[in-house]
């Protein structure tokens, strides 16, 4: 089952926020409602088997901590470091910043990402992980921004399907701001435009 979010929402942004955000995305309500469905379908296609959850730094901390906390199977958790933002909105080389430590070899791996964007990032990681031999390697992405791929990959498991807009809150940051806000959101341009070193040419 799938679930599109479209330009705007009829919610307003909360006003210690309003000088930064130009809107919400997905709320705070939106985003639990979709990952305890997410939760429950992991939870039904792993039953019987020996999880281990790879969740990618650092995009992912809200979203890991709700979507783990309702699933019920045995499960081990262990992170990869991965950056290729720097500060913009434009993604540039990938660096490893933290490595795998557990043994995935023979397991079922779940690995979480915050959004699919270009692809890239999953496809690296994707890579990293086979390699290790592990039974089964199904992925999980809080967000999917279909517009922007350039690798021809899919994630098993979407929270939301979004436009192309640069998106920040619930994990997801910019220049590693923001990621503390409840709900998903769109910065105002001026925020964006601070930051870059070169102005954005996409519409976000
Ligand atoms: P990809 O390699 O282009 O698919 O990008 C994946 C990574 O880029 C994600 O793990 C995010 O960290 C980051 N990213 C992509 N789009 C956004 C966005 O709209 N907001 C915040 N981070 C993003
Ligand atoms: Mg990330």
């Amino acid at each position: 089952m799938k679930s599109t979010v479209r330009k705007s929402t009829d919610a307003r942004v909360p006003a210690r926020w309003r000088a930064d955000v130009e809107r919400v995305l997905i709320t705070e309500t939106q985003l639990a409602r979709r990952v305890r469905i997410l939760s429950r379908q992991i939870e039904r296609d792993f039953s019987g088997r020996e999880l281990v959850i790879v969740s990618l730094l650092s995009g992912t901390v809200m979203f890991l901590a709700d979507l783990i906390r309702q699933i019920s199977l045995p499960l081990r958790l262990d992170f990869i470091g991965v950056s290729s933002y720097g500060n913009g909105t434009e993604s540039r080389e990938l660096v490893f910043t933290k490595e795998l430590r557990l043994d995935v070899r023979g397991r079922d791996v779940l690995l979480v990402d915050d959004i699919l964007d270009t692809g890239k990032t999953m496809k690296r990681v994707l890579e990293k992980l086979r390699v290790l031999k592990p039974r089964r390697i199904q992925t999980c992405v809080l967000l999917n921004k279909a517009a922007r791929r350039i690798e021809n990959i899919e994630a098993d498991y979407v929270g939301f399907d979004i436009p192309d807009y640069f998106v920040v809150g619930y994990g997801l940051d910019f220049a590693e701001r923001y990621r503390n806000l409840p709900f998903v959101g769109v910065l105002k341009p001026h925020i964006y435009e601070s930051v870059l070193p070169a102005p954005i040419k996409r519409k976000r």
